[in-house]
Parts: structure tokens; sequence; C-alpha cells
């Protein structure tokens, strides 16, 4: 698999694990709906791309369907390595990312809350940008998964929780 997943630690709460990436993969660009995560790099480097919804001007909840282009604010692109601070994304704040090695495997412990659920409206959704020429603001519109991101899963071995 492109990227493998390691399982540390998950309850009701928060999820822990670390992703590991093949050089050239990614984690294509994905939302985490109410929740708010934490990711730091522990080998080689990588670029995030992160991407805030744009607050709608009566405060209503924006319609995350699929084809509903969805307005957002994009953010510098980071580039990611293991002296690097914690990277952070909350409900309103780079909710939307996109992972990507450059030339060599990455690693990163990723840390969510609360964790995804699908009973609870928290389902991991993918996106594709609409070209957009402004460099600020743009438009996501929802996709199926794609075909060519898939993941594997190793064992913890490291400390015990
Ligand atoms: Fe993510």
């Amino acid at each position: 698999a492109p990227v493998t997943y390691i399982d540390v630690w998950k309850d009701e709460n928060f999820t822990m694990g670390v992703f590991v990436l093949k050089p050239g993969s990614k984690i294509p660009l994905h939302d985490h709906p109410q929740m708010y995560g934490l990711i730091k790099v522990i080998y080689g480097s990588c670029a995030v791309k992160s991407f805030s919804i744009k607050k709608t001007s009566n405060g209503s909840s924006v319609d995350l369907s699929f084809q509903t282009p969805i307005q957002v604010c994009r953010h510098p692109t980071v580039n990611a390595t293991t002296s690097s601070d914690v990277i952070t994304l909350t409900p309103d704040v780079a909710n939307f990312h996109e992972i990507s090695t450059l030339e060599t495997p990455i690693a990163f412990f990723d840390v969510l809350f609360p964790p995804y659920n699908d009973e609870e409206e928290r389902s991991c959704n993918y996106y594709k940008e609409i070209k957009n020429d402004n460099l600020t603001e743009t438009e996501l519109v929802k996709i199926d998964a794609p075909v060519e991101y898939w993941t594997n899963s190793e064992v913890y071995r490291g400390p015990t929780i």
C-alpha cells in the first residue's frame, strides 16, 4: 500500500497513530468534521496543504453534500520536517488537508479528537479543489475516495501506553 497506518491508541475520546508514506505518495485532500488534530513529523519531510472553511454570513452550517462547492480559504503550504512544530487543525481552522511526500518516505504521528465516527457525523470525506486563480480563496467539492489511495496496517511495537 502507498500508506501504512500503525494504530497506537484508540478510545472514545481520541485516536493516536503513525502514518508511513512511501515516496511519491500522499494522503489525499480530506476533512475531520468537528474534530481537532495534531501532526508531528517523526521521519522525513512532507508538504501539507490546508484549507479552512469560510464562515457563512448567517452562521448556518455548511452543506457537505456531494456536488455543492464549499468555499474555503487556502493556507500557505507548509514543508514540515522532524524539527517543525506540531501542525494543528480545529473544526474551523485548517480542517481540510492533504499531506504529500517529497523524495523520501515520511512518517508522522497523528492525534485526532474526538475520533472519526460515522454514527456521529464525523466521517472522513475526500475533496478536490476546483481550479481557481485566487491564491487565498478557492472552492472544494466532495469526491469518492481516490482509487490510488489505500492503506494497510502494521502492529505498534513501541513503549506500552
Ligand atoms: Fe487528516
